[in-house]
């Protein structure tokens, strides 16, 4: 049975443009997995606090005093990045923030980037350990992408983060406009939609060798 984790980011749960890309995700992806299993993490209704020092302390490997209780920070690490190995695909709802991550979801990558866990370091390098994990970002944008989007720390960050901890296989449904009258914003939702439909379309069987041997003598003719 597969698993898909949603990670929903946008502080509005009515009217969220990222909110309508992930639920059409969604919905195409129960299709095509029937009896899968959907887990959402919607950090607008639990977030995620900021780390403490006493779970980064634990993060860091320094000793525990003796008889302190294991700091809470910890405990919700360990749920979330169980979350994260069990899942087969991660769909990422998120808006883009003042040029970067609505900071719920950056409190949420510090609690799962962790070392020992979702990262191991070998002869001196970062070995990411989710590779059996793929991912869609929905990163959506109030403004029409320009040069200016260049200030981009929306999705080359999400991609950054997902590779750090090895997750390589990343499809991007980028909405821009969302911000920008009715008409723009339908256009892209639609365009992004239809994206997302792609995604999903059956791939064509390959073909079998006597069609690619008439093919080939086709070509050659
Ligand atoms: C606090 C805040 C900051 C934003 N900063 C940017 C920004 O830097 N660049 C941009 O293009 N849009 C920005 N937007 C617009 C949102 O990215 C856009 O409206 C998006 O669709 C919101 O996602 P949602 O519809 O899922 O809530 C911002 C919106 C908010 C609420």
């Amino acid at each position: 049975m597969k698993t898909l984790l949603r990670i929903d980011a946008s502080a509005r749960q009515r009217g969220s443009c990222s909110r309508q890309l992930a639920d059409c995700f969604q919905a195409r992806w129960t299709a095509k997995n029937p009896g899968g299993r959907v887990v959402v993490r919607d950090l607008a209704q639990s977030p995620v606090p900021h780390l403490d020092g006493a779970t980064m302390a634990v993060f860091c490997g320094m000793p525990a005093p003796p008889d302190a209780a294991p700091p809470a920070g910890v405990a919700l690490s360990d749920v979330l990045i169980a979350e994260l190995r069990a899942a087969d695909h991660l769909l990422f709802a998120c808006p883009m923030y003042n040029l970067g991550l609505p900071s719920p979801l950056k409190a949420y990558v510090d609690h799962v980037v962790r070392r020992g866990h979702t990262f191991v370091v070998e002869d001196g390098r970062f070995v990411g350990l989710l590779g059996h994990t793929s991912a869609t970002l929905v990163a959506t944008r109030g403004a029409i992408a320009s040069p200016t989007l260049a200030d981009d720390f929306q999705i080359p960050y999400l991609r950054a983060i997902l590779a750090f901890i090895g997750i390589d296989r990343v499809e991007v449904i980028a909405a821009d406009g969302m911000a920008q009258e009715e008409a723009v914003r339908a256009q892209r939702l639609a365009r992004a939609q239809a994206q997302i439909d792609r995604l999903f379309a059956p791939t064509p069987p390959e073909p079998t060798r006597r069609e690619r041997d008439t093919l080939h003598a086709g070509n050659s003719a």
